[in-house]
């Protein structure tokens, strides 16, 4: 066996060609370097994430006027803020002046004060006095605000969309919504957050968060237990989002308190799905558990991520409980994917055969919109 020359991006387009093509039954997974090219993350960058919807966070990271935090999404530094009128904003954090950083981290403030030469903005951009500029015959401040891009909120989660033609995110998930509504994401506090880097392509993380078929082997003792393999059933997707049910072990002890509008078999399951590209979450009775995915280069994924809840305290002894578990099968997936990004590096393997559809038929969804976008 002889290994094959380096693949192009042509032929990782090719082969993604092919699949949109194929019978689902024959579905297969991708080409070592789908993962691994920095060529292609490149096409990625241009034909998805500036030209989708991208979730940078939950709306409670900002609770109040004046609250912000700061970020990076493919290249592009950007600033979170709550306006006055309670407003979301996701401005350019690149000064009009000379380009510099406007700010840095995160926190509240009256306005956004770039430390190089103290232009000063609004919270939603507008530049507000910029020193000594009044002596410059044709300064405009009206034409120095921040550019705001396109921002959307849906189910309390913060979505950008930078290039700004993508249509309006909510109405391409009606789906989706009806089958979320009876968990109220949008009753659940914020608990925790945190990002974090994967050395991992990010969707090896996505891919592996939204199939069932892992978790009897890589989490044996954690999940499991509590959603085995075997009572994984796949939802039939949409253009814009995959989703999976994962059934509780009948012997499982169940896992209220549950809001009045679920049923009975809502109670028993929590509803995982893949928004593309990049926003990953599972929904439970009383936890959402969820993944906001950025590039960082094609080895590597920022990992913003968080747990929301009806409970409104991280002291509450049984929300310890279920981030430790968080934790804990997030080590399990690191492990197995740091290693998958490593051995991605191969000039032998040629993708092979996917598992039934109730386990890694929302990888063939994904391919499928990957498919969409990039092949122009
Ligand atoms: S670069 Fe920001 S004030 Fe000069
Ligand atoms: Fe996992």
């Amino acid at each position: 066996m002889f290994p094959t020359p380096a693949e192009t991006v042509n032929d990782i387009l090719e082969e993604l060609k092919k699949f949109s093509v194929m019978d689902p039954s024959n579905a297969r997974s991708m080409l070592p370097s789908f993962y691994t090219s920095p060529e292609f993350l490149e096409l990625e960058k241009d034909r998805i994430f500036r030209k989708d919807w991208v979730c940078l966070g939950h709306v409670s990271e900002i609770q109040n006027t004046g609250d912000f935090f700061t970020t990076e999404l493919v290249d592009e530094q950007l600033i979170v803020s709550r306006g006055e009128n309670g407003k979301v904003h996701v401005l350019s954090n690149v000064c009009r002046h000379r380009g510099n950083l406007v700010v840095q981290g995160k926190g509240n403030r009256r306005s956004f004060v770039c430390g190089y030469h103290a232009w000063t903005y609004d919270l939603d951009g507008t530049l507000k006095t910029a020193p000594l500029m009044n002596k410059v015959k044709n300064f405009d401040p009206s034409t120095c605000s921040l550019p705001q891009f396109n921002t959307e909120v849906w189910s309390n989660f913060i979505f950008v969309n930078l290039d700004g033609n993508a249509p309006p995110l909510a109405p391409q998930l009606p789906e989706l919504q009806t089958i979320l509504n009876n968990y109220h994401n949008e009753q659940r506090n914020l608990l925790f957050e945190e990002e974090v880097i994967w050395k991992t392509n990010w969707k090896n993380l996505s891919e592996n968060f939204m199939e069932g078929y892992h978790l009897f082997s890589t989490h044996p003792k954690t999940l499991q237990p509590m959603t085995p393999t075997q009572l994984c059933k796949k939802v039939p997707g949409e253009k814009t989002w995959t989703a999976y049910r994962s059934y509780y072990d009948p012997n499982f002890p169940s896992r209220g308190p549950f809001h009045k509008d679920m049923t009975e078999d809502e109670q028993r399951n929590t509803v995982l799905f893949n928004l593309f590209p990049s926003f990953v979450a599972a929904v439970s009775a009383n936890y959402t558990l969820y993944l906001c995915l950025r590039p960082k280069g094609a080895g590597n994924v920022a990992v913003r991520w968080g747990v929301t809840s009806f409970k409104d305290t991280l002291s509450d002894p049984e929300v310890i409980n279920y981030l430790n578990l968080c934790k804990e099968f997030f080590e399990e997936d690191k492990e197995k994917l740091e290693t998958l990004q490593i051995s991605q590096n191969t000039r032998y393997f040629r993708g092979g055969p996917l598992a039934p559809g109730d386990l890694e038929g929302t990888i063939w969804d994904f391919f499928l919109y990957m498919e969409s976008k990039l092949n122009e």
